[in-house]
């Protein structure tokens, strides 16, 4: 198998605010798209990365990574700009990572696990965090309506890693309503997702204040 990798860094960052979208704000020495990057093409079994960016930001992601890195127009939505990156990877590839550049503390472990699943046949992995605290459906107003139970549910991370013929075919059918992340579109196509272990370091910088909880365990990696 030929493991390719799409970084999805393309959205506006509208949650957490800035003058920069996040992927470009400062974590420690370097940009976040820069530690999402590296943590794709340092892996020894990842051999090409396609970073997918908004036209406006070309220009400031090129000079963030290295030279000859291959950055594609994202489009409206994740969905639009994953697409965009399925188009421009090599032909090479037989798999494909796709990783959302909000976050940068992917741990090694977490992508060897994707990229052991999908060595042994499965159609798509990704990691999963399970879920821990009590979930409660909301009544209108603002108080409880009932506990939702949570066994066998999980919360969603990335890399999502796929067989590309197959995810390929998943993306050419109509959009499930659903359509969040790959996962769903693959399990609307049939595919079967496994699910493997996350990390909690792999959390999506969302809000600001995110930013300071990866500087905190960006800093206590280096102790
Ligand atoms: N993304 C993308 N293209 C889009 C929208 C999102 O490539 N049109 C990427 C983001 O850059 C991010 C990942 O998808 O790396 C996950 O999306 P999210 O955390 O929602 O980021 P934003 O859409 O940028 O943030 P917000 O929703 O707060 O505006
Ligand atoms: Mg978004």
């Amino acid at each position: 198998p030929v493991f390719a990798a799409i970084l999805v860094a393309a959205g506006k960052g509208t949650r957490m605010g800035g003058t920069l979208p996040k992927q470009f704000q400062q974590l420690g020495p370097r940009a976040v798209l820069a530690h999402s990057y590296d943590a794709l093409a340092c892996h020894p079994r990842i051999a090409n990365v396609v970073c997918v960016v908004h036209p406006d930001d070309r220009a400031r992601a090129a000079a963030l990574l290295p030279p000859g890195t291959v950055l594609v127009a994202g489009g409206a939505d994740r969905v639009a700009s994953v697409r965009a990156g399925l188009a421009a990877l090599p032909d090479a590839a037989t798999h494909v990572l796709i990783h959302d550049a909000a976050r940068p503390l992917l741990p090694r472990a977490v992508t060897d696990r994707v990229i052991a699943a999908l060595a042994a046949g499965a159609e798509g992995a990704a990691p999963a965090l399970a879920v821990i605290d009590a979930l409660w459906q909301e009544d209108t107003g603002g108080t409880v309506a009932r506990a939702v139970p949570r066994d066998g549910l999980w919360r969603a991370q990335t890399p999502q890693g796929f067989a590309l013929p197959a995810l390929r075919a998943a993306h050419a059918r109509p959009l499930p309503a659903d359509a969040a992340d790959d996962v769903a579109i693959a399990r609307a196509a049939g595919l079967r997702v496994d699910i493997v272990a996350g990390a909690e370091d792999n959390f999506k910088l969302t809000h600001p204040g995110d930013l300071d909880r990866a500087a905190r365990i960006l800093r206590a990696r280096a102790m």
